[in-house]
């Protein structure tokens, strides 16, 4: 989604602003721009395409100065052109804003500017009129014209804006959308998000909603909407730089699949305590609170509502509550059941995912209590709930979720067990047995991660097919799916996924000679009916790769090829059968040419509607 970086100081702006635009280029893009005041005018470029573009036409010397804005575009209103590409500049060419978010009511800005003001559009988007309401009501104060333009807006925004004959200040202002601002030595800095201010600074002020900025070489003001200034703690990001390199890997992607046998570690180690019973750091719910909770609802997007798909199963197992999972997209929009005997759990790994955020705040509004998974320090998701569990998978950069989602499934088991121990639904063999498993996790996915060449040339062989389904009972259904997105987000090929004995209602008629079926088969308690699940496609000449444990060796008799993973209890089978599904994807990616870590039209964190 789109980035903003914003700098005022004594080191040069551009590079500052293009060091950030480029930590922030994982988010998504397709249009960059900068603007800079310098001698009383702006200096403005702006380009489509890679940021790279940009780069190039920044280059000249005379294109310097020691304040400027800059701007990732992802394209909601119009289309990706450098027309619409950021900072918008108005129409007397004084101001120039960058903009993140929605602004709902633009139709109705631009008749007033157009009519009223005399105002000529340059873009199609929703974020010039900002520009021009600015201009507008600036009358030598920058603070004030924002304050007084951001009345008139409804919508998402996080707003960066600097004037021709102001070279001192940027101002900002923040609704609905993340923004931050970072302390420096040599200067100021205005954010997105903090990655892209790791060269500089790890101390940052996290921008709340409704709250303006003003930013100058020596100071950051923080103020509410009266202007009544907010004194606030800095926060020291505790992210490694390194983490924002691929340390010899080809791609992020395949990086951060690496990482998972240690960041799986890492978030189980921390929730055991000597004894191995769990322990959730800050988070305390009593018998009679679990006991008064009706149901849970799970609430989520893409990856993140593929791990809460097996979250369901883990704590109606283990709790005894019934649990209801929903896209966060639909949650909102359909009267839900929420009240205070509702536990809503949140998964996100950026925390900013809009869907997600305005779920967790229907959900609160409607009395229920928010406990959040999410791997974002300080994002709005874990700001605005009753509870967090970091899930702690690291910075992830690849658009494709992988550590993030397998620590989610980590802290779900966790958040189950917890629940079910605090409750006494859960017999104690049966939770030591469940422990005892989640550590052996972490070697068991060194092993599946050990057995990548075999997957490898399983892509080599069927990298060309257009068409990939993907089929399992019980929560392979869930882990199907999650394969199945994997696939068609970074190799866009059509992919589909569906509980095995849902096939025969219907989408069994799509099957023809070589339909390559990748089939799951991990569950003890339903593995005879999956074979016979697979001898169905098989009659009908599909092509079908398995993935089940080890000690199952017979699916050789009815599958064309097999992948295996370690035994293991079948609850926790998904932590390890998604991962030859993330290698399957990123290998069948790279071998159609496929840009694995930025997928067209994809964003890492979605923060529009
Ligand atoms: C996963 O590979 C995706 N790119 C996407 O589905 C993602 O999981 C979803 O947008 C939710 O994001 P979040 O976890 O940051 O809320």
């Amino acid at each position: 989604m789109c980035g903003i970086v914003g700098y005022v100081g004594d080191d040069s702006a551009k590079e500052v602003i293009l060091t950030g635009l480029q930590a922030l280029e994982y988010r998504g893009y397709d249009s960059a721009g900068i603007a800079l005041s310098k001698n009383g005018k702006l200096l403005i470029r702006k380009e489509s395409g890679e940021l790279k573009n940009l780069v190039k036409r920044t280059q000249a010397k005379d294109f310097e100065a020691h304040i400027g804005i800059g701007h990732t575009r992802w394209a909601t209103h119009g289309s990706p052109t450098r027309e619409n590409a950021h900072p918008h500049v108005s129409q007397d060419g004084r101001i120039a804003i960058v903009h993140n978010g929605i602004i709902e009511n633009y139709q109705e800005l631009r008749q007033w500017l157009t009519k009223e003001h005399n105002i000529e559009f340059k873009s199609v988007t929703d974020s010039e009129a900002i520009a021009h309401l600015v201009s507008i009501y600036y009358k030598g104060d920058l603070l004030e014209a924002v304050m007084t333009a951001t009345e008139k807006l409804s919508g998402a925004y996080a707003i960066g804006v600097i004037a021709c004959d102001n070279p001192d200040e940027i101002v900002a202002a923040r609704m609905d959308a993340p923004l931050i601002t970072g302390i420096g030595e040599n200067g100021n800095y205005l954010a997105s998000d903090s990655p892209a201010l790791l060269k500089y600074t790890r101390d940052i002020y996290v921008i709340e909603n409704g709250e303006y900025v003003v930013i100058t070489k020596d100071n950051i003001r923080i103020m509410d909407k009266d202007g009544t200034r907010i004194r606030r703690q800095s926060t020291h990001v505790d992210l490694d730089a390194a983490a924002a390199e691929k340390g010899g890997h080809p791609h992020f992607m395949i990086k951060e699949i690496y990482e998972q046998p240690e960041k799986v570690k890492e978030a189980l180690k921390i929730r055991l305590d000597k004894h191995n019973n769990v322990k959730l750091e800050g988070i305390h719910f009593t018998k009679a609170q679990l006991e008064g909770f009706d149901r849970v609802y799970i609430v989520a997007c893409g990856t993140a509502y593929h791990a809460g798909l097996i979250g369901k199963y883990a704590i109606e197992k283990y709790a005894k509550i019934p649990v209801e999972v929903d896209v966060a997209s639909e949650f909102r929009y359909r009267d839900p059941f929420v009240d205070d005997k509702t536990l809503v759990i949140c998964i996100s790994q950026s925390g900013e995912t809009s869907d997600t955020l305005e779920a967790l705040r229907e959900a609160k509004k409607r009395g229920g209590r928010i406990l959040s998974l999410v791997n974002v320090v300080g994002s709005s998701v874990a700001r605005e709930s009753d509870d967090v569990l970091y899930t702690w998978a690291g910075l992830e950069i690849a658009v494709a979720s992988t550590k993030a989602y397998t620590t989610q499934l980590i802290c779900l088991y966790l958040v189950a067990l917890y629940m079910g121990k605090v409750k006494g639904s859960i017999d104690t063999e049966h939770y030591r047995t469940v422990i005892d498993e989640l550590l052996l996790i972490p070697e068991k996915l060194e092993t599946v991660i050990r057995s990548e060449r075999r997957i490898r040339e399983l892509a080599e062989d069927v990298y060309k097919k257009e068409q990939i389904f993907f089929i399992g009972r019980g929560v392979d259904v869930a882990t199907s799916l999650e394969g199945s997105l994997k696939l068609k987000e970074i190799s866009y090929i059509n992919s589909f996924a569906i509980a095995a004995g849902e096939l025969k209602h219907g989408t069994i008629a799509l099957i023809r000679r070589g339909t390559l079926f990748l089939a799951l088969a991990t569950q003890d308690k339903v593995y005879e009916k999956m074979i016979s699940n697979i001898e169905e496609i098989k009659a009908r000449k599909a092509f079908v790769v398995t993935i089940s444990k080890d000690s199952r060796k017979s699916i050789e008799k009815v599958a064309d090829r097999t992948l295996y993973i370690p035994d293991c209890i079948d609850d926790l089978t998904p932590i390890l059968a998604v991962v030859p599904l993330q290698l399957f994807s990123y290998h069948i990616a790279k071998l159609r040419g496929k840009e694995i870590d930025k997928p067209r039209n994809l964003a890492k964190s979605v923060t529009v509607e």
